[in-house]
Protein backbone atom coordinates (compact mmCIF):
# COMPACT_ATOMS: atom_id res chain seq x y z
CA UNK A 1 0.00 0.00 0.00
CA UNK A 2 1.00 3.65 -1.03
CA UNK A 3 2.45 5.29 2.25
CA UNK A 4 0.27 8.27 1.02
CA UNK A 5 -3.21 6.20 1.98
CA UNK A 6 -1.59 5.55 5.53
CA UNK A 7 -1.01 9.72 5.67
CA UNK A 8 -4.90 10.49 4.01
CA UNK A 9 -6.55 12.06 7.36
CA UNK A 10 -3.12 13.87 8.45
CA UNK A 11 -3.29 15.86 5.09
CA UNK A 12 -6.64 16.28 5.09
CA UNK A 13 -6.64 17.28 8.59
CA UNK A 14 -3.60 19.40 8.01
CA UNK A 15 -3.80 23.02 9.10
CA UNK A 16 -0.81 23.74 7.18
CA UNK A 17 -2.43 22.90 3.23
CA UNK A 18 -5.92 24.20 4.69
CA UNK A 19 -5.60 27.23 3.75
CA UNK A 20 -3.32 30.85 3.08
CA UNK A 21 -1.99 33.02 0.93
CA UNK A 22 -0.61 31.31 -1.69
CA UNK A 23 -4.23 29.06 -1.98
CA UNK A 24 -5.77 32.25 -2.59
CA UNK A 25 -3.29 33.26 -4.95
CA UNK A 26 -4.40 30.09 -7.12
CA UNK A 27 -7.73 30.68 -7.28
CA UNK A 28 -7.21 34.35 -8.70
CA UNK A 29 -4.49 33.03 -10.95
CA UNK A 30 -6.93 30.27 -12.15
CA UNK A 31 -9.66 33.54 -12.84
CA UNK A 32 -12.49 31.39 -10.33
CA UNK A 33 -15.98 31.14 -11.10
CA UNK A 34 -18.84 29.27 -12.99
CA UNK A 35 -18.40 28.03 -16.06
CA UNK A 36 -13.80 27.39 -15.38
CA UNK A 37 -12.69 23.91 -15.75
CA UNK A 38 -9.90 22.92 -13.11
CA UNK A 39 -8.12 19.26 -12.86
CA UNK A 40 -6.26 19.26 -9.44
CA UNK A 41 -3.22 17.43 -9.85
CA UNK A 42 -1.93 15.54 -6.77
CA UNK A 43 -4.83 16.93 -4.68
CA UNK A 44 -3.49 15.53 -1.35
CA UNK A 45 -6.55 16.17 1.14
CA UNK A 46 -8.44 18.02 -1.14
CA UNK A 47 -7.78 21.79 0.20
CA UNK A 48 -7.14 23.12 -3.43
CA UNK A 49 -9.69 21.25 -5.34
CA UNK A 50 -12.25 22.33 -2.32
CA UNK A 51 -10.97 26.41 -2.36
CA UNK A 52 -11.63 26.26 -6.20
CA UNK A 53 -15.02 24.85 -5.88
CA UNK A 54 -16.53 27.20 -3.46
CA UNK A 55 -14.75 29.99 -5.51
CA UNK A 56 -17.44 28.50 -8.45
CA UNK A 57 -14.92 26.39 -10.65
CA UNK A 58 -16.09 22.92 -11.86
CA UNK A 59 -13.30 20.69 -10.59
CA UNK A 60 -11.73 17.09 -11.59
CA UNK A 61 -9.32 15.95 -8.42
CA UNK A 62 -6.65 13.75 -9.26
CA UNK A 63 -4.33 11.17 -6.63
CA UNK A 64 -2.52 8.12 -6.87
CA UNK A 65 -3.38 7.22 -3.88
CA UNK A 66 -7.45 5.90 -3.19
CA UNK A 67 -7.58 6.97 0.32
CA UNK A 68 -7.16 10.84 -0.36
CA UNK A 69 -10.70 10.25 -2.29
CA UNK A 70 -9.80 12.01 -5.54
CA UNK A 71 -12.44 11.88 -8.51
CA UNK A 72 -9.70 10.03 -10.85
CA UNK A 73 -6.67 7.61 -9.15
CA UNK A 74 -3.58 8.35 -11.36
CA UNK A 75 -0.36 9.65 -11.77
CA UNK A 76 0.78 13.11 -12.65
CA UNK A 77 3.21 11.27 -15.03
CA UNK A 78 -0.50 9.54 -16.89
CA UNK A 79 -2.97 11.58 -16.94
CA UNK A 80 -6.08 9.89 -18.27
CA UNK A 81 -7.80 12.86 -20.34
CA UNK A 82 -8.05 13.58 -24.02
CA UNK A 83 -5.52 16.68 -25.22
CA UNK A 84 -7.11 20.19 -23.90
CA UNK A 85 -9.88 18.87 -21.42
CA UNK A 86 -9.43 21.37 -18.67
CA UNK A 87 -9.61 25.24 -18.79
CA UNK A 88 -6.59 25.38 -16.03
CA UNK A 89 -4.55 22.74 -14.75
CA UNK A 90 -3.43 22.83 -11.21
CA UNK A 91 -1.09 21.44 -8.71
CA UNK A 92 0.05 22.27 -4.77
CA UNK A 93 2.81 21.37 -2.95
CA UNK A 94 3.62 18.24 -4.82
CA UNK A 95 5.42 18.14 -7.54
CA UNK A 96 8.79 17.52 -5.58
CA UNK A 97 7.23 13.83 -4.72
CA UNK A 98 6.81 13.19 -8.28
CA UNK A 99 9.07 10.65 -9.96
CA UNK A 100 9.28 12.25 -14.04
CA UNK A 101 8.69 16.05 -13.17
CA UNK A 102 9.54 16.94 -16.31
CA UNK A 103 7.05 14.34 -17.84
CA UNK A 104 4.25 15.34 -15.44
CA UNK A 105 4.66 19.13 -16.37
CA UNK A 106 4.15 17.94 -20.20
CA UNK A 107 1.29 15.68 -19.13
CA UNK A 108 -0.48 19.29 -17.88
CA UNK A 109 0.23 21.37 -20.56
CA UNK A 110 -1.06 18.13 -22.75
CA UNK A 111 -4.68 18.12 -20.57
CA UNK A 112 -4.85 22.29 -20.27
CA UNK A 113 -6.99 24.66 -23.00
CA UNK A 114 -5.12 27.90 -21.28
CA UNK A 115 -3.22 28.01 -17.74
CA UNK A 116 -0.75 25.48 -15.74
CA UNK A 117 -0.60 26.82 -12.87
CA UNK A 118 2.43 25.11 -10.29
CA UNK A 119 3.02 25.90 -6.68
CA UNK A 120 6.20 23.85 -5.05
CA UNK A 121 8.89 23.38 -2.55
CA UNK A 122 11.87 25.65 -3.94
CA UNK A 123 15.26 24.32 -3.90
CA UNK A 124 17.61 25.33 -1.22
CA UNK A 125 20.46 23.10 -0.60
CA UNK A 126 21.59 19.90 -0.35
CA UNK A 127 21.33 19.96 3.61
CA UNK A 128 17.41 20.57 3.24
CA UNK A 129 17.34 18.30 0.79
CA UNK A 130 18.57 15.51 3.10
CA UNK A 131 16.23 16.68 5.74
CA UNK A 132 13.26 16.65 3.85
CA UNK A 133 14.81 13.10 2.25
CA UNK A 134 14.76 11.24 5.71
CA UNK A 135 11.60 13.38 7.35
CA UNK A 136 9.45 11.76 4.07
CA UNK A 137 10.90 8.77 1.91
CA UNK A 138 8.95 9.77 -0.68
CA UNK A 139 10.59 13.38 -1.15
CA UNK A 140 12.49 13.12 -4.88
CA UNK A 141 13.57 16.32 -5.08
CA UNK A 142 13.16 19.77 -5.29
CA UNK A 143 13.83 22.12 -7.51
CA UNK A 144 14.99 25.92 -8.56
CA UNK A 145 13.38 28.41 -10.56
CA UNK A 146 15.58 28.37 -13.75
CA UNK A 147 14.86 24.57 -13.62
CA UNK A 148 11.15 25.00 -13.37
CA UNK A 149 11.40 27.78 -15.95
CA UNK A 150 12.92 24.70 -17.95
CA UNK A 151 10.33 22.51 -17.66
CA UNK A 152 7.60 24.71 -18.69
CA UNK A 153 9.30 26.15 -21.75
CA UNK A 154 10.25 22.24 -22.74
CA UNK A 155 6.04 20.96 -22.09
CA UNK A 156 5.14 24.24 -24.51
CA UNK A 157 4.26 26.98 -21.76
CA UNK A 158 5.23 30.46 -21.54
CA UNK A 159 5.94 31.35 -17.59
CA UNK A 160 4.03 34.68 -17.26
CA UNK A 161 4.47 34.98 -13.50
CA UNK A 162 6.81 33.74 -10.47
CA UNK A 163 6.35 34.24 -7.36
CA UNK A 164 8.15 33.49 -3.73
CA UNK A 165 5.70 32.30 -1.32
CA UNK A 166 7.51 32.26 2.85
CA UNK A 167 5.65 29.55 4.31
CA UNK A 168 5.80 28.97 8.25
CA UNK A 169 4.76 26.26 10.71
CA UNK A 170 5.74 24.61 13.75
CA UNK A 171 8.43 22.27 13.50
CA UNK A 172 6.98 19.67 15.54
CA UNK A 173 3.89 20.05 13.65
CA UNK A 174 5.76 19.52 10.04
CA UNK A 175 7.65 16.22 11.87
CA UNK A 176 4.26 14.78 12.87
CA UNK A 177 2.43 14.60 10.00
CA UNK A 178 5.47 12.31 7.93
CA UNK A 179 5.34 10.11 11.82
CA UNK A 180 8.93 11.31 12.14
CA UNK A 181 10.52 10.97 15.62
CA UNK A 182 13.10 9.79 17.77
CA UNK A 183 16.53 9.91 16.54
CA UNK A 184 15.71 10.70 12.71
CA UNK A 185 13.88 13.58 14.20
CA UNK A 186 16.64 15.08 15.85
CA UNK A 187 18.88 14.90 12.67
CA UNK A 188 16.02 16.73 10.52
CA UNK A 189 16.17 19.61 13.04
CA UNK A 190 19.25 19.84 13.60
CA UNK A 191 19.62 19.82 9.30
CA UNK A 192 17.33 22.70 9.22
CA UNK A 193 18.94 24.48 12.18
CA UNK A 194 19.22 27.58 10.57
CA UNK A 195 15.73 27.62 9.22
CA UNK A 196 14.18 26.97 12.55
CA UNK A 197 13.63 30.05 14.74
CA UNK A 198 11.42 29.51 18.11
CA UNK A 199 10.16 26.20 16.90
CA UNK A 200 8.79 27.47 13.64
CA UNK A 201 10.54 26.10 10.38
CA UNK A 202 10.04 28.59 7.17
CA UNK A 203 10.80 27.64 3.86
CA UNK A 204 10.06 29.22 0.46
CA UNK A 205 7.32 27.42 -2.26
CA UNK A 206 7.82 29.24 -5.85
CA UNK A 207 4.37 29.63 -7.79
CA UNK A 208 4.51 29.92 -11.14
CA UNK A 209 1.74 30.71 -14.10
CA UNK A 210 1.85 29.66 -17.04
CA UNK A 211 0.01 29.66 -20.39
CA UNK A 212 -0.21 27.42 -23.69
CA UNK A 213 1.77 28.90 -26.77
C1 LIG B 1 1.39 17.12 0.04
S1 LIG B 1 0.18 16.21 -0.76
C2 LIG B 1 -0.59 17.41 -1.82
C3 LIG B 1 -1.24 18.58 -1.14
C4 LIG B 1 -2.44 19.18 -1.86
N1 LIG B 1 -2.19 19.43 -3.26
C5 LIG B 1 -2.98 20.43 -1.18
O1 LIG B 1 -3.11 21.49 -1.80
O2 LIG B 1 -3.31 20.32 0.03
C6 LIG B 1 1.10 15.27 -1.94
C7 LIG B 1 0.26 14.33 -2.80
O3 LIG B 1 1.04 13.93 -3.93
C8 LIG B 1 0.58 12.67 -4.33
N2 LIG B 1 1.56 12.06 -5.26
C9 LIG B 1 2.70 11.40 -4.97
N3 LIG B 1 3.29 10.99 -6.12
C10 LIG B 1 2.51 11.42 -7.14
C11 LIG B 1 2.57 11.31 -8.57
N4 LIG B 1 3.60 10.70 -9.19
N5 LIG B 1 1.58 11.86 -9.29
C12 LIG B 1 0.56 12.52 -8.69
N6 LIG B 1 0.44 12.64 -7.36
C13 LIG B 1 1.40 12.10 -6.59
C14 LIG B 1 0.40 11.91 -3.03
O4 LIG B 1 -0.46 10.79 -3.17
C15 LIG B 1 -0.17 13.01 -2.12
O5 LIG B 1 -1.57 12.94 -2.03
Amino acid sequence: MSIWNERARAYKESRDHASGDDLELLVRWAEAGPGVRVLDVATGGGHTARRLREAGCEVVSADPAPAMEPDVVCRAEDLPFPDGSFDVVVTRIAPHHFEDVALAVREMARVSRRLVLVEDTLYTSERVEEAERLRDPSHVRSYSEAEWRGFMEAAGLRVEEVVMHRKARPVEDWLARTGTIGPIAARVTELLAEHVEGGVFTDTKIMLRAGKL
